[in-house]
């Protein structure tokens, strides 16, 4: 007898074969003498169909046995089905279980979301879920794949750092020695010193804020994507970002349907995101919301609002760009035609999902960029060997962040990017 070990993903290429395959129980149904058992093992689910004249009493008495999300090995000959989910299904000759789980806390019928979040450690093994975190490895496969293929470095920056990138208010302290050290809040800072060793560079990696919002949009800690160029302007930098954006939503279009699927995603939408994207300066922004019954003014950020206004009106992301010098951070290059706005764009999701992307050229004059420190109360100290950079063959450069979790947010179309993370970190919640 045949005791091949087959992933369910593959059983297509063994039909009229006997195999084994290993795994949990997704769900299961009986009628009298036949034994419907949803098996998933990872890469799909399988219906096997456990027939008591065709397997030993042992075998059936397991198969009447086994829980939700017991553990398990069943043998038996693959059939083409086409009403079956994935296609094939099992006719079991014999069914082993491994552990009986016994009283599975989550259950086929609705649980509300914090005892979810609380069972994070279990909920991963939904459909829903897996599928989430299936398109969030595209998401990031495509991603780099794409920087690689064009002539970008992956450069690790370190998640321990002196000093503030994106504003003192959200940092996380920690104690270094007899020093306080920050979680990273971006790698920005070092991918500029690197991009200036190695051309074009980019990070992936966690990033922390400790954000006291709690939104649909805010993690506490949460993956970045960050390229930086050299020589690099800030039309560049939004070609990049239209070339990279539209690159990720073909590739999970392609290869992630069945996980589209289960997420009842609307694919069309998707389909319509190619460059180039649509611009839009702030001040335009400003006037549309005003318009639209937003109360905002010229000078102040977009909020969370704002963006998912403006982002329902387009069918592709759309750059916002210009933004005023006082709302944004110190290392924007302020526009030289326009001192009071910043060379910027942020990326807004359309089906207003809002920002994905923040990025913009970084001021390259030593003393401009001196004067943004202070202007924004930071000390120069802590950032001598960044100035550096500014001493030592300064060029234009720009580069941006991608956020994971708000990008797989918008393709999977799910509302709140807590699914998004395998375990997220919150205002509220550290746990599991
Ligand atoms: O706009 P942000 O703050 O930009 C930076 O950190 C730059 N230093 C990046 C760069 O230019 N290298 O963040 C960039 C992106 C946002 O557009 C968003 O997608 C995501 O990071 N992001 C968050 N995602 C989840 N939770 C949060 N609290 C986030 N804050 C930012
Ligand atoms: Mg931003």
């Amino acid at each position: 007898m045949s005791n091949i070990h087959v992933r369910i993903r593959d059983v297509g290429r063994y039909v009229g074969e006997e195999v084994t395959l290993r795994g949990w129980l997704y769900n299961k149904r009986s009628s009298g003498k036949l034994q419907f058992l949803l098996v998933r093992d990872g890469t799909g689910i399988i219906q096997t169909v456990v027939s008591k004249a065709d397997v030993s009493p042992e075998a059936f008495g397991s198969a009447e046995t086994v829980t939700q999300e017991s553990s398990l090995i069943v043998r038996g000959v693959v059939r083409e089905e086409r009403r079956a989910p994935g296609g094939y299904e099992l006719l079991a000759t014999d069914v082993h279980p491994v552990q009986i789980a016994r009283d599975y806390p989550i259950t086929p019928k609705e649980h509300g979301v914090d005892f979810l979040l609380g069972n994070r450690h279990l909920w991963l093994r939904s459909s829903r879920q897996h599928a989430i975190l299936t398109i969030r490895a595209e998401v990031i496969r495509a991603s780099r794949g794409f920087l690689d293929e064009n002539g970008f470095v992956v450069v690790d920056a370190p998640i321990l750092t002196p000093a503030s990138v994106e504003g003192t208010t959200t940092l996380f302290e920690v104690e270094y020695f007899d020093q306080k050290a920050y979680l990273s809040q971006s790698g920005q800072l070092y991918m500029e010193a690197a991009c200036m060793a190695l051309g074009r560079v980019y990070s992936f990696g966690p990033t922390f804020r400790a954000e006291k919002s709690k939104t649909r949009r805010h993690l506490t800690e949460f993956w970045m994507l960050e390229p930086e160029a050299a020589f690099f302007d800030q039309e560049d930098n939004m070609r990049l970002q239209e070339d990279l954006v539209s690159h990720i939503v073909k590739t999970v279009l392609e290869r992630r349907v069945s996980e589209l699927q289960v997420l009842e995603r609307d694919t069309d939408r998707l389909a319509k995101v190619s460059p180039p994207f649509p611009r839009l300066s702030y001040d335009e922004a400003v006037a549309t919301l005003r318009e639209l019954g937003s109360e905002i003014t010229w000078g102040e950020d977009l909020g969370g609002r704002d963006e998912t206004l403006l982002s329902e009106r387009f069918e592709k992301p759309v750059f916002v760009y210009g933004y005023p010098a006082m709302v944004k951070p110190f290392y924007m290059k302020r526009n030289p035609d326009r001192p009071e706005v910043v060379l910027n764009a942020d990326l807004l999701a359309p089906e207003g999902y809002g920002e994905i992307i923040g990025g913009s050229q970084r001021e390259d004059d030593l003393e401009t960029l001196e004067r943004g420190l202070a202007e924004h109360g930071l000390s120069a100290e802590a950032y001598e060997w960044y100035l550096d950079l500014r001493r030592y063959g300064s060029v234009p450069h720009s580069g941006f962040g991608m956020g994971i979790e708000r990008m797989v947010a918008w393709l999977c179309g799910v509302e709140h990017v807590r699914e998004t993370i395998p375990f997220p970190r919150m205002l509220y919640r550290m746990y599991p």
